[in-house]
């Protein structure tokens, strides 16, 4: 994941604009807005809630410290030193073209321009821009703080360094960036909600299905395939073993029939608007946009959380986000934090986790002997664990290992792994290693230099104090 950026300008704060100040503040990210609505800085705060909470529960790894959202008063104030700048201003060609022209005169000069449009196209935009080659549209979904999909494409002028440098910086903020190859109206993700959209209208328009019937059909069904597999996938799968050559076979035929109407769009009449809106308000059944919102906030943060145990889809851009986190969290000197990948669906640090936390202290330990494999080392035969305190992501921890006995062939070890800030051990493990001669293959004596120095460290840690729990298996 690379470096994020360290400021950016929004222009526009409304429903997309406020997810994208959610995004990067969140991340860490300053953020200067521009938004003539007077209530403006409002409505950020007020998405910005929503994220906090959501975040909260998506993920254990350490958050940076929020960055700071600056209310600007014109463009040109927003996107001074700013390293990216998005647009996301109402669906107006003229309005966006104005607003990107004042944003090109101002930015610093290795700045890039993004459009939010959920379907203008870029060389449209950059058309009167002095220095186009810096615009590009960034298409992202609402909610914009929880969605990964952006959508990143070019114009005619677009240049490859602005593409790369725009993905760069929404990579670094936890996004899955989707290139669109050619330039076209809609993009991908859009041309397939409407597709989906206009049936939609005409099943309720033509009394097939009410609006909470329509999204039934999906979300009981093809919705829940939809954010591990897709369309393609799951045809291939449906076409069985021989896949999506019989799968087209099979269904192909059917889609001269037509099924659908994708090519007629129902008169939007005021008897039609009528019935959208009662249906709309019958399903809401009361509930409003911002209790709406979270009912989806929390969903979103359940599903992303399963996707993730599973490796799958917007699962595993969140580990990469997590990991990245991780990294960049501040560490001190031999202490470590619990990584987010150690964390089970149940929240709790997986029990092989503790293993590996030991092996490496183990490794330490073994490494500071000099030991040359060409003669040979030490192998594990037996570990005794013991789980004591609970372990989240993000905890930072430090294991300490003392040798409890050395002969010529065993090594009997003792490791406490401490949690940042309680003196009691969170977990214990006691290991028995022989030494194993690498020609042979088998258990024999340690020599030389190795055996001085494992000697000295027993001898040194015989001053300590054995500790609690000490001998409880068959190791001595
Ligand atoms: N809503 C979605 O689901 C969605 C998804 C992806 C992309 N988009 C795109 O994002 C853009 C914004 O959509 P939205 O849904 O956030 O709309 P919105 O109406 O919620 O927000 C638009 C904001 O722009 C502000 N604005 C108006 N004139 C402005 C100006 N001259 N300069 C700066 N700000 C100005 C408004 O005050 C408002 O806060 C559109 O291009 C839309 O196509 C929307």
């Amino acid at each position: 994941v690379p470096d994020r950026p360290s400021a950016v300008a929004l222009l526009g704060g409304g429903v997309i604009g406020g997810g994208w100040a959610a995004r990067f503040l969140l991340n860490g990210v300053d953020v200067r807005l521009y938004d003539p609505k007077r209530d403006a800085v409002r409505a950020v705060a007020g998405v910005l809630e929503n994220a906090r909470r959501a975040y909260e529960r998506l993920t254990l790894a350490p958050l940076p410290p929020e960055g700071t959202l600056t209310a600007c008063a014109s463009v040109a104030e927003a996107v001074r030193g700013v390293e990216l700048v998005q647009e996301s201003a109402p669906e107006d060609v003229a309005l966006k073209q104005e607003l990107l022209a004042a944003a090109d005169g101002a930015a610093p000069p290795e700045a890039v321009l993004c459009s939010s449009t959920s379907g203008l196209r870029p060389t449209e935009l950059q058309a009167a821009l002095a220095r186009p080659e810096r615009l590009l549209v960034g298409h992202p979904f609402n909610p914009v703080y929880l969605l990964p999909l952006v959508e990143v494409c070019g114009g005619e002028r677009t240049s490859a360094e602005a593409l790369e440098r725009a993905e760069a910086a929404y990579r670094a903020v936890g996004m899955h960036v989707l290139r669109v190859r050619n330039e076209i109206d809609g993009f991908v993700a859009d041309r397939l909600l409407e597709a989906l959209w206009r049936e939609a209208l005409w099943l309720v328009r033509d009394d097939v299905a009410t609006a909470a019937e329509v999204d039934d059909a999906i979300r009981f069904g093809a919705g829940l395939r939809f954010a591990f597999m897709g369309t393609f996938l799951t045809y291939r799968i449906a076409g069985g073993e021989a896949g999506m050559r019989h799968f087209l076979r099979q269904f192909g035929p059917a889609l001269e029939w037509p099924w659908t109407k994708l090519t007629d769009v129902p008169e939007l009449d005021r008897e039609l608007v009528e019935k959208l809106v009662a249906q709309s308000d019958e399903q809401a059944a009361g509930r409003t946009i911002a209790e709406l919102e979270r009912e989806r906030d929390d969903a979103l943060v359940g599903i992303l959380q399963a996707l993730r145990a599973a490796g799958a889809g917007a699962g595993e851009t969140l580990l990469r986000w997590e990991r990245a986190l991780l990294e960049r969290a501040p560490r001190t000197d031999g202490r470590r934090s619990v990584p987010a990948s150690w964390i089970d669906y149940n929240g709790h640090v997986h029990e092989s986790r503790y293993l590996e936390a030991f092996a490496d202290a183990t490794d330490a330990l073994l490494g500071s002997l000099g030991l040359d494999p060409a003669v040979g080392s030490y192998f594990t035969v037996e570990t005794h664990l013991s789980h004591l305190l609970p372990l989240h992501a993000g905890d930072v921890y430090e294991v300490e290992t003392q040798v409890l006995a050395a002969d010529e062939k065993r090594l009997h070890l003792f490791h406490v792994l401490l949690r940042d800030g309680r003196p009691e051990p969170a977990a214990t493990a006691e290991q028995m290693l022989l030494h194993v001669d690498s020609a042979s293959g088998r258990v024999a004596a340690v020599d030389g230099e190795v055996r001085a120095r494992v000697e000295r460290l027993r001898d040194e840690h015989a001053a300590r104090p054995r500790p609690e729990g000490a001998g409880r298996v068959g190791l001595r």
